[in-house]
């Protein structure tokens, strides 16, 4: 068995080292849009996508400082979607991961723009970090670009604002707003770092089943503890789906229902990382650990 707390704190830890060192610092101008970038970073958050792109590279056999130029674009793009998730023209909230939203602690201007800015930075931290490597920099800006574009993140985010109040949504409507609000981050999370390790097409193949498995999972779970947790436990406000009329599993399914789908996902997703050849222990506690979390 292995000390997952110990393990994830190490790796949380060279994600925090990676986000100061390849983020423009708040004194650069205008300070006032590079603080309010390193204000929602700095937030803190889970790291749960750097860390499995982490992960995911040192489980293909690379060593995990190799793939925190991919750890930190990808943890950019999370929080320019929860920077724009947050604004009063999506879901209006006023808490995030423990502190005022961006659009409370500056503006909405600042937080629009710092949103943006954090977008282009990742793919210009890329293409940077690896300027010597084209074809591996081209892998990684497709990944993370199909990823986050009009298909998949914002597909999933346009579908869950036109969900909002509609009494009818089924099941499927709803398994994709999931798969690309949420799953498609987690899945290009885990191919980054396998590409970043130039792991074979197999693995890669099993790497995005499982992001796609443990996508849907965490999804299911953020939208039970939405309605089961405490707003001081999650750092954002609870119960806002139900208020907002949002579509969740919790609605069209109930929470004990929802809290069995995300287990059947935990175990598509772990029976696809069975197929990867390495050290798969860290992965699996974790990816066990994510669907049991608190926040
Ligand atoms: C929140 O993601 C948005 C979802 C896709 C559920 P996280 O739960 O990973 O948020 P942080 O990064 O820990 O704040
Ligand atoms: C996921 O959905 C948001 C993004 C993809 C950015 P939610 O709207 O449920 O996320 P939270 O609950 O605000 O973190
Ligand atoms: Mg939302
Ligand atoms: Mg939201
Ligand atoms: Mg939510």
């Amino acid at each position: 068995m292995i000390d997952l707390p110990r393990e994830l704190k190490r790796r949380v830890a060279l994600v925090e080292a990676g986000l100061a060192r390849h983020v423009p610092s708040a004194e650069t101008r205008p300070s006032r849009l590079h603080a309010a970038m390193r204000y929602s970073l700095e937030a803190g958050g889970k790291r749960v996508r750097p860390v499995l792109v982490l992960a995911a590279a040192e489980l293909c056999g690379a060593a995990p400082e190799r793939a925190l130029p991919a750890a930190v674009a990808i943890e950019c793009v999370h929080t320019y979607s929860l920077i724009h998730d947050d604004l009063p023209c999506l879901d209006n909230d006023d808490l995030r991961r423990g502190r005022p939203t961006a659009h409370k602690a500056f503006d909405e201007a600042t937080a629009l723009l710092a949103g943006d800015a954090l977008l282009t930075h990742a793919f210009a931290l890329l293409a940077q970090a690896h300027a010597a490597e084209a074809g591996l920099a081209h892998a990684l800006i497709r990944e993370l670009a199909d990823a986050a574009g009009s298909q998949r993140l914002i597909g999933g985010q346009m579908e869950d604002v036109l969900a909002e109040e509609k009494a009818d949504a089924t099941a499927a409507e709803l398994e994709f707003i999931h798969l690309n609000k949420t799953a498609a981050m987690l899945e290009a999370s885990l191919v980054m770092g396998g590409l970043v390790a130039g792991a074979p097409a197999s693995a890669l193949g099993h790497l995005r089943t499982t992001g796609r498995e443990l996508g849907l999972a965490f999804q299911i779970v953020d939208d039970v503890l939405d309605a089961t947790a405490d707003s001081a436990t999650l750092g954002k406000t609870a119960g806002k789906d139900a208020r907002a009329g949002k579509t969740t599993y919790v609605r069209l399914h109930g929470i004990e229902a929802s809290q069995r789908m995300a287990a059947e996902h935990t175990r598509s997703a772990l029976s696809a990382l069975a197929q990867v050849p390495g050290d798969r222990d860290f992965l699996t506690a974790l990816i066990e650990a994510l669907v049991h979390r608190a926040a």
